[in-house]
């Protein structure tokens, strides 16, 4: 059992303010052990004073050493410690953080905690018995027991058994060094503001990322201090790092991107941007579209078709994709896979991003178009299937939430990599 035992000149309302709701049920679950002292019981005077002049003259009076003593002996007697540790409530101390309570909980089982009063307590008290003084922080208290309380419900709740789970805490702001996300309760909606659509949807994955994406941005706008500090943890943070980037980036273009069905004036621009992309394959080694194809038969015949829509930032054409919804014959077999979708589809072929637009987020934007054109057509899945060394595209889906299925064979120029990844993602048919 975690052992407290708490020196103050009201015990009584400590004691009581500590034995409410969860410390007060995990006191009588034995978790924890909370015991308030009145100092003013072990002075030998009888107006139980426990104050004098402070020596030097000045204002004010200074807490005695010796009833500090008696009570502190008193402690270690009845809790058998020979010398518990003792922290002194002082705004000269070392501030008190989330880390210092996992410190106090993880290391100690029994804490002494003094609280002063008037100017301070006795130096040779602090000398003598301190282990180390803690302060609330950068401002200064008529008295000590409002830090006590306060480093005595930080620590006790890390008490295994105390909460339900290490994960209650773990979860919280600054545990690991970030502010916690906003948090919200029923209804969905409340004077007119709604519930963020991302906790709605039931996909533990999808909130797991809103929620680190809050309070990724929460700390940075708050706390820039503990965001400079805030290193990745692993396979999320990273996510969401480049997810804020992308963002960042696309939020410097000062308009919108607008989507719209390209037109046969459009395609001397879409070749240049098809252009672009062929050069890119090239010199990253990635033999996809390095025969020849897609040439201006085929984007001229996707746009006559109705099936090809560029993106324009300020009137130029910031990206090209065709989003069609007829059964792709190549897609009918998986080599070594299965779709998992049933029905009509959508697939994205030949898109590219002009060079110009290149790193500002405009191939998500563009993922994301054709996803709206697939919805209000009434398609339930997108497919889409690319070069197994464009690593570049396979980053993409997989942020943007489609899956690998497995490989289908296309019809490359001879002697080109017949093999292609092929990426499903489920989209809310809007039908
Ligand atoms: C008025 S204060 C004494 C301040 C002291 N003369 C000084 O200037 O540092 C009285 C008591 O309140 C408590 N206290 C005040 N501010 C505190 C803080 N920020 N953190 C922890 N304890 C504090 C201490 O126990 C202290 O002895």
């Amino acid at each position: 059992m975690y052992r407290i035992d708490i020196m103050t000149l009201f015990d009584l309302t400590v004691g009581d303010v500590l034995s409410e709701s969860i410390l007060g049920r995990a006191q009588e679950r034995r978790y924890i052990k909370i015991e308030t002292h009145q100092i003013r019981d072990y002075t030998l005077n009888k107006q139980k004073q426990v104050d004098d002049y402070p020596y030097g003259g000045g204002r004010g009076a200074v807490m005695q050493a010796d009833p500090l003593y008696q009570c502190w002996k008193h402690i270690c007697e009845v809790s058998g410690s020979e010398r518990p540790h003792t922290i002194y409530l002082s705004p000269c101390g070392r501030t008190f953080t989330q880390k210092e309570a996992v410190r106090l909980a993880r290391d100690y089982d029994h804490l002494v905690l003094v609280c002063g009063h008037y100017e301070g307590i006795d130096q040779r008290f602090i000398d003598a018995y301190v282990d180390e003084e803690l302060s609330l922080g950068d401002f200064v208290l008529t008295g000590g027991e409002i830090p006590a309380m306060a480093v005595t419900d930080a620590v006790c709740r890390m008490v295994p058994g105390v909460l339900p789970d290490p994960e209650c805490y773990e979860d919280e702001s600054h545990f690991n060094g970030l502010l916690e996300y906003p948090q919200y309760s029923r209804p969905e909606v409340w004077q007119g503001m709604r519930v963020p659509e991302a906790l709605l949807t039931g996909d533990h994955k999808s909130v797991e990322k809103w929620r680190r994406k809050e309070a990724l941005l929460r700390t940075k706008e708050r706390r820039p201090d503990m965001f400079a500090a805030y290193r990745s943890q692993g396979k999320l943070d990273e996510e969401v790092f480049a997810q804020l980037e992308r963002e960042e980036r696309m939020a410097a273009l000062k308009e919108p991107l607008v989507c719209r069905r390209a037109v046969a004036d459009d395609l001397p621009a879409v070749m240049d941007i098809i252009g672009q992309a062929v050069e890119r394959l090239g010199k990253a080694h990635i033999d996809q579209w390095q025969g020849g194809y897609p040439g201006e038969e085929t984007i001229g015949a996707d746009i006559a078709r109705g099936d090809g829509y560029v993106l324009t930032y300020e009137g130029k054409c910031a990206a090209f994709f065709v989003l069609s919804d007829r059964p792709e014959p190549c897609y009918d077999a998986l080599t070594d896979g299965k779709w998992h979708g049933v029905g009509p589809y959508g697939v994205i072929h030949r898109c590219a991003v002009a060079e110009a637009f290149l790193g500002l987020g405009v191939s998500d934007a563009m993922l994301a178009e054709g996803e709206k054109l697939a919805r209000g057509a009434g398609l339930g899945w997108m497919r889409v299937d690319t070069h197994r060394k464009n690593k570049a595209m396979q980053s993409l889906l997989r942020r943007n939430g489609y899956e690998y299925r497995g490989n289908v064979l296309v019809s490359p120029p001879e002697g080109h990599d017949p093999r292609r990844l092929a990426f499903e993602k489920e989209i809310i048919s809007e039908k």
